[in-house]
């Protein structure tokens, strides 16, 4: 297939490019890189000549329709748009660049799918978009959409742009929804690569509030092995949940990491709680399972230690995020800046 990404320089997308371009796909990467763009995260793809006629990097903004336009290949056979703000903390100090990216920017890749006949229209989503679930509830494809954050705000806005693409004009598209994902390669500043840096050089490591909050956590690898079953084989205009199936509150998260990293729990350090703070997320994703037999592979606590022996291997790409650097690998690797 050729496959139009957007976003593929972040941690989600980067690890989706990997996969496919091992799978033989063509693939072009349009990115804006944001602060959450890191073309380091590409290194094995974009500098390696055996995938220079199947890898393309363009750098543009989803919200720019005309650069868009330009960039999607005449004959592409699927848009996966991952192109977001995503961290909630920051779409509390600001909504703005949330609804700017999250929403405006969703409905001009829908438009412009349709205008150029791309093929299927993937849009990746999450489990907040369902907000805070009661203990012991799950939420199920057909459960109601009750966003609690700005972030999940705008990206359960972005959802209902592509149903009403979907329904007005018959497009195919596909809404994946997914848990906390977990791997290499992710911007230290979610918790739990925050957390490994921090433990790595002996810092404190900030737990909001009590520490209860509930999250499921997905290896990355696993997620995007869903993407392509949901990609290839999944039904037009279906919405997917993907998660790991364990969820855990984050204090229980963190003393399995301090244990794995055999570093000290006096690193813990209680800090103000979020506002609005989602107490539990816990999605049900037995529906993928049914229809296209997918399910993790990758258990939470090895994927940890494998996650964390990642970081420790590659130490430079995380002082690189730390100090601004991997934002000069654009004009490096492409000669210009933009
Ligand atoms: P990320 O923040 O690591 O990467 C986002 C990427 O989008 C970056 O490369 C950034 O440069 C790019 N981008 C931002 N604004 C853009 C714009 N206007 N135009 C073009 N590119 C732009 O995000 P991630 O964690 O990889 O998440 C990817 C997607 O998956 C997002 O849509 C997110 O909402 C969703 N998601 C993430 C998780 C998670 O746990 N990380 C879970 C569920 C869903
Ligand atoms: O559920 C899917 C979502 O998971 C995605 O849609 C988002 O893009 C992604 O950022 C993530 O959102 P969370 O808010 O759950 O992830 P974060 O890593 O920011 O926080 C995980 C939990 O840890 C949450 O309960 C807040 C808490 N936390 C977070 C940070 C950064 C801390 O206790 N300390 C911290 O320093």
């Amino acid at each position: 297939m050729t496959i139009f990404v957007t976003g593929g320089a972040g941690f989600i997308g980067s690890e989706f490019i990997r996969q496919g371009i091992a799978a033989g796909h063509r693939i072009v990467n349009f990115d804006k890189l944001t602060y959450a763009g890191n073309l380091e995260n590409l290194v094995s793809i974009a500098a390696n000549p055996r995938y220079a006629q199947r890898y393309a990097m363009i750098r543009g903004d989803v919200c720019d329709a005309a650069a868009v336009s330009d960039s999607l290949p005449e004959a592409c056979d699927a848009v996966v748009h991952f192109a977001a703000e995503s961290h909630v903390d920051r779409s509390i100090l600001s909504a703005e660049e949330f609804v700017r990216t999250n929403v405006l920017g969703t409905q001009v890749m829908l438009d412009i799918a349709r205008h150029k006949h791309a093929g299927r229209f993937l849009h990746i989503s999450t489990d907040e978009v369902g907000g805070d679930m009661e203990p012991e509830e799950w939420f199920r494809e057909d459960s109601p959409l009750e966003p609690s954050s700005p972030y999940a705000a705008s990206k359960t806005a972005a959802e209902h742009f592509v149903r009403a693409a979907a329904h007005t004009f018959g497009i195919d598209t596909i809404v994946t929804r997914t848990s906390n994902n977990y791997g290499p390669y992710q911007f230290p500043e979610k918790l739990l690569p925050l957390a490994i840096s921090n433990a790595m050089e002996d810092r404190p490591i900030p737990v909001y509030g009590d520490g209860m909050q509930i999250r499921d956590w997905v290896h990355v690898a696993d997620n995007c092995r869903a993407l392509f079953a949901v990609l290839e084989h999944g039904k037009a205009g279906e919405t997917y949940h993907i998660g790991g199936g364990d969820p855990k509150p984050n204090i229980e998260v963190l003393h399995l990491l301090l244990k794995i990293m055999d570093k000290p729990e006096s690193l813990l350090t209680r800090v103000t709680d979020r506002l609005g703070h989602d107490r539990r997320y816990a999605v049900h994703f037995g529906k993928i399972t049914a229809e296209l037999g997918w399910h993790p592979e990758i258990p939470f606590e090895t994927g940890l230690a494998d996650t964390v022996q990642w970081y420790r291997d590659n130490a430079e790409w995380v002082r690189h995020c730390r100090s601004g650097e991997y934002r000069e690998y654009y004009e490096k690797m492409y000669g210009a800046a933009v």
